[in-house]
């Protein structure tokens, strides 16, 4: 048991490899000498995209109609007239804000005598619970002035227009600038299903001939740890049973923009929610920046979680590269975004900071330069020297994060760190669990910052990809992460990819965790995160090697102040399995 240095464990593993059953067992002798400390991101996770509709807890969709053309039916995406009102998004000629162009205008037609109004069905529906207050408001304006004035009620309501909860706010014709209106309602009743809907209504025969302007809606159930304009406690609380060390923000190739225009910018993601325009995101569809930078770093604080944080690095996805002598003002946004989360508040962003009710500076010790680079890797050989070098000089404390593949291109200065990527099949996680064994110690350390095992063809991995994590897919993972705890000298996080993903309208799978407008669903492989992660150890204790070409990976950490010893054992092919300890 350790006592004098060394030990044995036997793990037995009944596999069914082809035709037969195999039975396979290892003898392992175990060092209790650690070779190296595991570090304390190692293995936790995450990456994501916008957070609209899943983390981000908003319930209305297309809110404020960001980024939308006026006037086309996609611009009313979610929305709905009710009674015989009409509605249309129009270009505002007074908008509510420079940031959003847009207003949704409401006409009743005269000698209307039903109620009137219109509708928002959320994200692929509302999850409406008794007793749970919600908070809402919006913004509404009169393009002419009147002396109507009416009662008008904010309502969840079912479908077929049964209500589940409703308030009363004022509204008044005299009001020809923007006019917000805050309320709070209180479901008193549980609907059966998820398809339910926001509704604005009036008395028709009063308002008969009005027309109204408005703008920047919202509504939200309770947040996690109440945070306004915060994130769906469901979601938010399954994620923090991963017992996560670290949150990479923001995106992914959502960092990137499809055009350089388009790209992700921290200042436009903070603020008043009015002032911020959204952008159409790299997945086509378009990000609300209501999880703006701001968010992400209090969630970070909510968790304790390290934030690994990229900046734009003069590479859109669409193909464009920003030209060497043209990239000063996209690394001076880098700087200032830099200083938004760490600056001291006599800078203009730190001060800014401060503004938003945190004074101190964020924790900040990681910064990604980009984001897959080896997809525009030879202008990312002057893209890095020229924004790491500017940025290592204004903040030498913290690690660069390079994100082409290693050493190739080699570039200047040396990077001492990388992000890796790989999608893969479960065989390749399993067969590649001594990539980093394999790998050079020259200073250099690895974030394994996306990898999945996501089809089993591996002629079209991409092509082909499973629609959830199976067993099989996340036992290959596990194997491999048994390769990242025994490299931990050199591999100092990992994460696996992507980590949320809508079960309804989905894009890209499989995803970590599944989610609708009121579920939550863990995947095969979030408990293999999850088991990582909680039995992470401090120390890495050298075993007898698992055979390269094996199916039963393993590896063996101390967590020294539970006086443990945790040994991890991934058989990739797996029936059963079950270990002795002598
Ligand atoms: C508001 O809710 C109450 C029940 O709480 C209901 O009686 C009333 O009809 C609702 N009003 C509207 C306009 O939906
Ligand atoms: C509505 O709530 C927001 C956010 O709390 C606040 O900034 C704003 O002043 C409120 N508006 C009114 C009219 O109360
Ligand atoms: C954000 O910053 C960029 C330059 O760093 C600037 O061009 C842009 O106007 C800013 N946008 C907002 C909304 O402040
Ligand atoms: C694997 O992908 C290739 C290329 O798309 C395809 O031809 C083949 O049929 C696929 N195999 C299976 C088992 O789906």
């Amino acid at each position: 048991m350790l006592r004098i240095g060394w030990a044995v464990i036997s793990g037995v593993v009944l596999g069914m490899s082809g035709l037969a059953d195999a039975q396979a067992s290892a003898t392992v002798s175990v060092s209790a000498t650690a070779s190296h400390p595991i570090p304390t991101t190692l293995c936790a996770f995450l990456e994501l995209r916008s957070g609209d509709g899943g983390l981000y807890a908003e319930l209305l969709q297309n809110r404020a109609f960001q980024q939308v053309t006026p006037g086309t039916s996609s611009s009313l995406n979610a929305w709905q007239a009710l009674g015989g009102a009409t509605i249309n998004v129009i270009r505002e000629s007074v908008p509510v804000s420079g940031s959003l162009p847009n207003a949704l205008q409401l006409v009743v037609p005269t000698g209307t005598i039903e109620a009137v109004g219109f509708a928002n069905t959320g994200y692929s529906g509302i999850k409406v619970t008794s007793g749970t207050t919600y908070t809402g408001s919006f913004f509404y304006r009169f393009p002419t002035s009147s002396s109507f004035r009416t009662l008008a009620t904010v309502a969840l309501q079912t479908l077929s227009g049964n209500t589940l909860g409703n308030a009363t706010v004022s509204i008044s014709g005299t009001q020809t600038s923007w006019t917000q209106i805050n309320f709070t309602m209180r479901a008193v009743t549980t609907p059966a299903d998820l398809n339910n809907r926001f509704a604005f209504i009036m008395e028709g025969l009063p308002a008969s001939g009005q027309t109204i302007n408005f703008a920047m809606f919202s509504l939200f159930p309770p947040t996690f740890n109440t945070r306004p304009n915060g994130l769906r406690q469901d979601i938010a609380s399954v994620l923090q049973e991963l017992g996560p060390s670290f949150w990479r923000f923001p995106g992914g190739n959502n960092l990137e923009g499809q055009t350089v225009a388009t790209r992700w910018q921290w200042n436009t993601t903070i603020g008043p929610l009015q002032n911020r325009p959204g952008r159409l995101g790299d997945w086509g569809y378009i990000n609300t920046d209501g999880l703006g930078l701001f968010e992400y770093l209090t969630w970070c604080e909510d968790l304790n979680m390290e934030p690994i944080m990229a900046v734009w690095a003069g590479f859109a996805l669409g193909g464009t590269s920003v030209a060497e002598n043209s990239l000063g003002p996209y690394i001076q946004q880098a700087v200032d975004q830099i200083n938004f989360v760490i600056g001291d508040t006599n800078t203009a962003p730190g001060a800014l900071r401060a503004s938003l009710g945190h004074s101190a500076p964020f924790k900040l010790n990681f910064v990604e330069i980009g984001n897959e680079d080896f997809l525009a890797p030879n202008t990312y050989t002057y893209r890095w020297t020229n924004f790491v070098n500017a940025l290592k000089a204004a903040f030498p404390q913290i690690h660069f994060i390079a994100t082409t593949d290693i050493d190739s291109p080699v570039l200047t200065p040396k990077p001492t760190e990388y992000d890796v990527h790989v999608y893969q099949t479960p065989t390749w996680f399993a067969q590649n669990s001594f990539f980093y064994d394999d790998i050079q110690r020259d200073g250099t350390k690895y974030f394994e910052g996306e990898y999945a095992a996501i089809s089993l063809n591996s002629s079209d991995v991409f092509g082909h990809r499973l629609l959830f994590p199976t067993m099989q897919s996340s036992a290959g993972e596990a194997a491999f992460m048994t390769g990242l705890e025994r490299n931990a000298d050199i591999v100092f996080a990992a994460s696996y990819a992507p980590l949320l993903g809508s079960v309804v309208n989905h894009q890209w799978t499989p995803n970590l965790v599944g989610f609708d407008a009121g579920n939550v669903y863990r995947s095969t492989s979030f408990y293999v995160q999850k088991l990582f992660s909680l039995n992470r150890g401090d120390e890495y204790l050298p075993s007898t090697l698992p055979s390269r070409t094996g199916t039963l990976h393993w590896s063996v950490v101390r967590k020294t102040s539970a006086n443990q010893i945790i040994i991890k054992v991934s058989p990739f092919i797996l029936v059963s399995i079950s270990f002795i300890r002598l």
